[in-house]
Order: structure tokens, then C-alpha cells, then sequence
């Protein structure tokens, strides 16, 4: 089945056609300098940009894959503005070209993106997300079941990333920056905390740590200003603030593989594209006899492919949507 997969649930217009896990194209178009000036994605701005971009992008990925077989729209989580232009152009094309239309949950596709890898993932596995506005940690006994094991209990990691980034006066988005950053720095130069890393359960906590990194930059009390402030580098800074969030997402990770006796493990989202994360992870991974799937960096970050997987799966297990779908800023 040649799936055409559309996602606008933040900042990217991403349009892509699946055919079969056979990956026929995968456009996007992010709005990084339209955001920039404010560090942060405006929903409004962002909204106004997908009903821009949506057709010009929708032409080109049709130009490229030819005539299709079903359409499948992110319609939750997401910001409401940005997701209703996705969902009202996809109700648009599957209603003029008479094309079975459903709607998929983001989250679980960045689990799916894994099923474009060769070799693929078989579950039972592990599945760790990190993204801008999520952090969670899902047991899959089988495609397409999802057994929340733990998730944040505040910020995200992505959006730990993108804070820690603008305390450090570096660009958004803050993930690739702070990535960057940290190339040049140590990634022992402080020692950050790692919030719930050893607890005995697979929640997150990311807020503290951000803090801990606003009172190491500005000082905690001006009187008392640490030693650190005006001493340690950006890039300091940014490598070992890096290595505390990747330090805690790894371990939990491999971790929870254990505990459900999976031996494999996956991981999504945008955080995902990390390459300290990657890299860490493998280690620890093999370590434990643990196998990693990570895709490749342009199907961690958001992208319409893995909604057409996902897509996909709904549409072979006989799920399709009606004209009434509507969009979730919600997980549910
Ligand atoms: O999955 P995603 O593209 O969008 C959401 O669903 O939220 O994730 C975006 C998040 C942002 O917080 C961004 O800073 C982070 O992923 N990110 C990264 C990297 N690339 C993107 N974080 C760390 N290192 C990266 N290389
Ligand atoms: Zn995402």
C-alpha cells in the first residue's frame, strides 16, 4: 500500500510516501528562523507557516511518488493551530481522490520510524521517545501495543535541551546547538545532577537539572556567586550538561530492556538525533547484551515518514477515520 503520511504538529511541514516500509520520499520544511527571533516555537507563527507550505510540499512529494493508496495525519499531540492545517489538508486530498483517511498519534510514530530500518526491529522490544514535548519509556510486546512504563514528571528532555541552550545564549533549536557546543568542551568540567537516575522505577526529571544549570551560569545568590559563573566556558557548559541528560536517558533505557527481558532497544524522537545519546547508548547496549535500532537522524526529528508507517499499521489493522476526525493536543 502507498501510504502518503502528513505531519504539521509543531514546526515542520513534513510530507512523505511510504510504500510498503520501502521509503519513496520524506520532505521537510522547518521554520527554524521564523521561531529564532523569540527562542521558542509560536504556535500562531508556526500555524501560518503550514497553511503557506502545505500544498507546495503536498505537489512535490506527489510529483516524486505518483498515485496513492491512502492518506494517514498526525491529529494528536501537538499544537492545535499547526495541527488542524496538517488535518485539514489531509481530509482535503483523501476526500477528492476518494482515499481511506487516519489519523496517527506522533508519539507512537516515532516508535514506527524504527520499522524503516533494515534490518527492523521485532518486538518485544523497548522503546525510549524523547522529544521537544515528550520523554517516554514504552515496553511494545507486539506492533502497534504501547505499555507506558514511565515518562517525565516535568520537562521534557528535548525541552531541557532547548532551556539549557538559551541560558547558554546559544541558538534555537537548542538540542543541535547544545550538541555542537559541546564538541569543544568537557564533558566532566561540572558535575550536574542526574535526577531519578537510580530510582527503581523508569520516570524522568529533567526541571532540577535544568535549574541546577541556570545557578551554575548565573549564580545562585548574587552575594554568594558561584565559583563557576564567568569561569566556565559555553562549551563546558554545554558538554557536561549534555552528558547528565544523556547519562540518565541511556541507563533507564538499557535498564528497562532488562527488566522486561527484551533484547532490544529502541530509540526516537528528536533527542534521539544526539550522537552523545547514540553513542552512549550503544555502549551500554552491548554491554548488556542489549541490541540497539536507531534510525537515522532525519527520522528522529519530526518527519511525515514514520506517520505513514504508522498509518500503515492502523490502516492493515482495519482502523480507518471519518470526515469528523478531529485534532488532541493530548496523548491519550
Ligand atoms: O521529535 P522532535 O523533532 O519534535 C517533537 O515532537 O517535539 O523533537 C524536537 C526536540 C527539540 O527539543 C530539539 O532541541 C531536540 O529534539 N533535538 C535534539 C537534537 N536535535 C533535536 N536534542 C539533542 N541533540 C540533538 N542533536
Ligand atoms: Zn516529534
Amino acid at each position: 500500500m502507498k501510504i502518503l503520511g502528513i505531519d504539521t504538529s509543531c514546526d515542520e511541514t513534513s510530507v512523505a510516501v511510504v510504500d510498503d516500509h520501502k521509503l519513496l520520499c520524506n520532505l521537510v520544511v522547518g521554520q527554524q528562523s521564523l521561531h529564532e527571533p523569540y527562542g521558542g516555537v509560536v504556535p500562531e507563527i508556526a500555524a501560518r507557516a503550514h497553511v503557506e507550505r502545505i500544498v507546495p510540499v503536498l505537489d512535490d512529494a506527489l510529483t516524486q511518488a505518483g498515485p496513492l493508496d491512502a492518506v494517514a495525519v498526525t491529529n494528536r499531540p501537538g499544537l492545535v493551530g499547526p495541527l488542524l492545517v496538517g488535518l485539514s489538508a489531509a481530509k482535503a486530498f483523501a476526500f477528492a481522490r476518494d482515499l481511506p483517511l487516519v489519523g496517527v498519534n506522533h508519539i507512537e510514530a516515532h516508535v514506527s520510524a524504527s520499522y524503516l530500518l533494515d534490518p527492523a526491529p521485532e518486538p518485544p522490544f523497548v522503546a525510549l521517545i524523547a522529544s521537544g514535548g515528550h520523554t517516554l519509556l514504552f515496553f511494545v510486546p507486539e506492533r502497534g501495543v504501547y505499555e507506558r512504563l514511565g515518562g517525565t514528571i516535568d520537562d521534557a528532555a528535548g525541552e531541557c535541551f532547548d532551556k539549557i541552550a538559551a541560558l547558554l545564549g546559544l541558538s534555537y533549536p537548542g538540542g543541535p546547538s547544545v550538541e555542537r557546543a559541546a564538541r569543544d568542551g568537557d564533558p566532566k568540567a561540572i558535575r550536574f545532577p542526574r535526577p531519578l537516575k537510580k530510582d527503581d522505577h523508569f520516570d524522568f526529571s529533567f526541571s532540577g537539572l535544568k535549574t541546577s544549570v541556570l545557578y551554575k551560569v548565573k549564580g545562585q545568590d548574587k552575594r554568594r556567586a558561584d565559583e563557576t559563573v564567568g569561569v566556565t566556558s559555553v562549551a563546558d557548559f554545554a558538554a557536561s550538561a549534555q552528558e547528565a541528560i544523556v547519562d540518565v536517558l541511556s541507563y533507564k533505557a538499557v535498564r528497562a530492556s532488562q527488566a522486561m527481558g527484551a533484547s532490544r532497544l529502541v530509540l526516537g524522537g528528536g533527542v534521539a538525533a544526539n550522537t552523545r545519546l547514540r553513542e552512549v547508548t550503544a555502549e551500554r547496549a552491548a554491554a548488556k547484551g542489549v541490541t540497539l535500532f536507531v534510525p537515522p537522524q532525519s527520522l528522529c526529528t519530526d518527519n511525515a515518514a514514520m506517520i505513514a508507517v504508522r498509518g500503515g499499521e492502523l490502516l492493515a489493522a482495519g482502523i480507518r477515520d471519518g470526515w469528523d476526525l478531529d485534532v488532541d493536543r493530548y496523548t491519550r
